[in-house]
């Protein structure tokens, strides 16, 4: 199967920002720790950051007919975006929401997800390992083996 895995603003800053938060790994060591983990499970993924909202929409749209799966960690977009999470619902491709951190316990602002409206599954709280966790959730879905 093929995963698209998106990440939002200021996730390219993994390592320099609020390290007690995210942790001090890079999002260079994000991207290699996924592609490991799905290239051992035998999953294709294509992954990008954006720091821009319609470039995030543009690019789930492109995503039709293309992926079977879409792991995204919208960022702060997560808390404002309506054009994101209608993006994922014109496109119906199953995707599982990720955050690093554990939004619900943190400023009341985070507890407000929109792409949760279409999300099969959220995961939060578990660093770096939630969208590896993402990746065998859709895996275990929609992936060959099913
Ligand atoms: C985040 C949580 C968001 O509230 C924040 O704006 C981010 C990262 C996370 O991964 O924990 O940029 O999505």
């Amino acid at each position: 199967m093929k995963l698209l895995v998106i990440n939002g603003p200021n996730l390219n800053m993994l390592g320099i920002r609020e390290p007690e938060i995210y942790g001090k790994n890079t999002y260079k060591s994000l991207i290699s720790k996924i592609k490991n983990h799905a290239k051992a499970k035998g999953v294709k993924v294509k992954c990008l950051q954006s720091n821009y909202e319609g470039e995030i929409v543009t690019e789930i749209q492109k995503a039709l007919n293309k992926f079977d799966g879409i792991v995204i960690n919208p960022g702060a977009f997560t808390h404002t975006s309506v054009a994101i999470l209608d993006a994922l619902k014109a496109v119906n491709i199953p995707a599982v929401e990720v955050h690093i951190s554990d939004v619900d316990s943190r400023e009341e602002f985070r507890k407000t997800s929109y792409v949760r409206y279409y999300c099969e599954k959220t995961i939060s709280g578990k660093g770096f390992d939630g969208y590896l966790e993402a990746i065998d959730y859709l895996n275990s879905q929609y992936g060959s083996e099913k």
